[in-house]
């Protein structure tokens, strides 16, 4: 005969581990590591379109647009040690590493070159979408919708 303790031992066990498989559930769910870091990104991105689009734009936030472009370098940078893509799409690291210091590269010169108080809106748009393509050549290997 099993004791009415024992029992409740169980199912105070079995309520844990059902309330921990929810937790964890919940957590899958929050965005990764990786993705905040993106969400970052995403901002500095925004914030050097809309600076780049327009001459008065550009006159107005080129101190803005060198920020954001600065952080970019250190969020590049930030994202090489992350493995979890790699795994998820079955890549090679070296590829993933690759990637991230193509950005690092091109992040770094466009930031260069929107130093230059010489540089005119113009040039500042077409250098950005250097940087644009590091950021697609990646999303299509390592970012495939789920
Ligand atoms: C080296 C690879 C790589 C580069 C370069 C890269 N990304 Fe990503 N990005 C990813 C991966 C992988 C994810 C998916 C993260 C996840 O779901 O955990 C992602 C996700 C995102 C997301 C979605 C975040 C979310 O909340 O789901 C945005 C927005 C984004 N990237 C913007 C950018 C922009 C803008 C650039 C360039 C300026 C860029 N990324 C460059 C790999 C990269």
């Amino acid at each position: 005969m099993i004791s009415r303790k024992f029992t409740v031992a169980v199912a105070a066990m079995l309520g844990t581990a059902v309330a921990t498989a929810g937790l964890s559930a919940m957590s899958a769910r929050v965005d990764s590591p990786l993705e905040k870091l993106m969400e970052k990104v995403q901002e500095d991105n925004s914030k050097i379109l809309k600076g780049v689009r327009t001459a008065p734009n550009y006159k107005k936030s080129q101190d803005e647009i060198i920020a954001a472009a600065k952080e970019m370098i250190q969020l590049a940078k930030d994202s090489k040690p992350f493995t979890e893509p790699g795994k998820k799409e079955k890549q090679p690291q070296e590829k993933w590493e690759q990637l991230c210091d193509e950005w690092v590269k091109e992040s770094e010169k466009f930031a260069e070159i929107v130093s230059n108080k010489e540089t005119t809106q113009v040039d500042a748009k077409n250098a950005y979408k250097a940087v644009q393509k590091t950021c697609t050549d990646c999303h299509d290997v390592f970012r495939k919708e789920d």
